[in-house]
């Protein structure tokens, strides 16, 4: 009997835990991904677009890739925000250099191209717009294109089934005192995904700073022996170092995978063990800027917005990435 696949949008800023969030949407017989729109982000939108592309040439996928925007809504506008941006690169206490996301993934230049003329923004209002079913938007970077889209044609939330996104904290920041990466770079464009009316389930660090991968996960995938062993292997070990280094978190020798969280939980909502239905908003500018502030009073005088995913069950994680991206030994 056919399962009945979840119709899939991505949309990433490829980047280290995206390309492996891709790569285990890629795997999922349970999903039917139908594009994948890239952003600026953890580096500049053509390097996220050629690296979404260089995944899907070693996952050997035909997945269309349309190409989003290159800056944030409003953001740039405003130079003392540039100022406070968390670099990707930093050096090691034995002087080696680490990152977070280099430039370009370590895989071969794609050959692929991006879908020609298309933008994500009109590709999201064409798509949603002419839906014959609805479809679930999973966002793990700044939420710049969909934002956009929405802000141009509201209805495309008629075929919107569910948002996932990786953005925010509750109690756990990383770009500043304040602020997520994802919402830093774009704090406007997650104020308006955030209140579009589509059910939205938020994945904040405090649930993604347990989405790890440790070390012996990569002596197993080095095991393997081929490309996509190795491939993951190497960003593991970039973020074990990355980590250690730039943003030591609760014990040493973790490496967030944060956005693969958002796919495993779709596949299995029971990798989430503490999950809680609030109003969220964003902060934007100031001291606090792309703070996600939770509504944690016991009453409410504005609608609750979000599904929050506040705890994660750290070994499921870990079992459920590694049996996923296993099945890649079959293709
Ligand atoms: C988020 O920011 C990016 O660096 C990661 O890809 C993830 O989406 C974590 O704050
Ligand atoms: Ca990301």
């Amino acid at each position: 009997m056919d399962i009945k696949k979840r119709k899939i949008i991505f949309d990433v800023d490829t980047g280290s835990d995206d390309a492996l969030a891709l790569m285990c949407g890629i795997l999922s017989p349970e999903f039917d991904i139908i594009g994948i729109c890239t952003v600026n982000g953890n580096l500049p939108v053509e390097n996220t677009t050629e690296n979404t592309l260089r995944v899907l040439e070693l996952m050997k996928s035909d997945i269309p890739v349309i190409r989003g925007c290159s800056t944030p809504l409003l953001a740039t506008l405003d130079p003392l925000r540039k100022l406070r941006l968390r670099s990707n690169d930093g050096v090691s206490a034995d002087g080696e250099d680490v990152t977070y996301h280099a430039p370009y993934l370590p895989l071969p230049p794609a050959t692929k191209k991006v879908v020609e003329g298309a933008n994500a923004v009109s590709w999201y209002i064409d798509t949603l717009m002419n839906a014959e079913e609805k479809i679930t938007l999973i966002m793990v970077g700044p939420l710049t294109n969909f934002a956009l889209a929405y802000r141009a044609q509201p209805e495309i939330i008629k075929n919107v089934e569910e948002i996932l996104i990786m953005s925010g904290g509750h109690d756990q920041r990383n770009s500043t005192a304040a602020s997520e990466y994802n919402v830093f770079i774009d704090p406007e464009a997650t104020a308006i995904v955030l209140d579009c009316g589509a059910k939205i389930t938020m994945m904040p660090l405090d649930a993604t700073h347990k989405a790890n991968m440790r070390p012996q996960h990569q002596q197993l995938f080095e095991a393997w022996g081929n490309p996509v062993g190795d491939f993951v292997a190497a960003e593991i070990e970039a973020r074990l170092k990355a980590y250690n280094t730039m943003q030591p978190l609760h014990e040493p020798d973790i490496a967030p995978i944060h956005d693969a969280l958002c796919v495993l939980y779709l596949l299995d909502p029971t990798v989430i063990t503490n999950l809680k239905h609030m109003r969220c908003d964003v902060v934007c500018g100031g001291i606090a800027d792309g703070q996600t502030l939770f509504d944690t009073r016991h009453f409410n005088d504005a609608p609750k917005n979000v599904y929050v995913c506040l705890d994660t069950d750290e070994e499921k994680f870990a079992t459920m990435l590694v049996d996923i991206l296993s099945r890649s030994k079959n293709i």
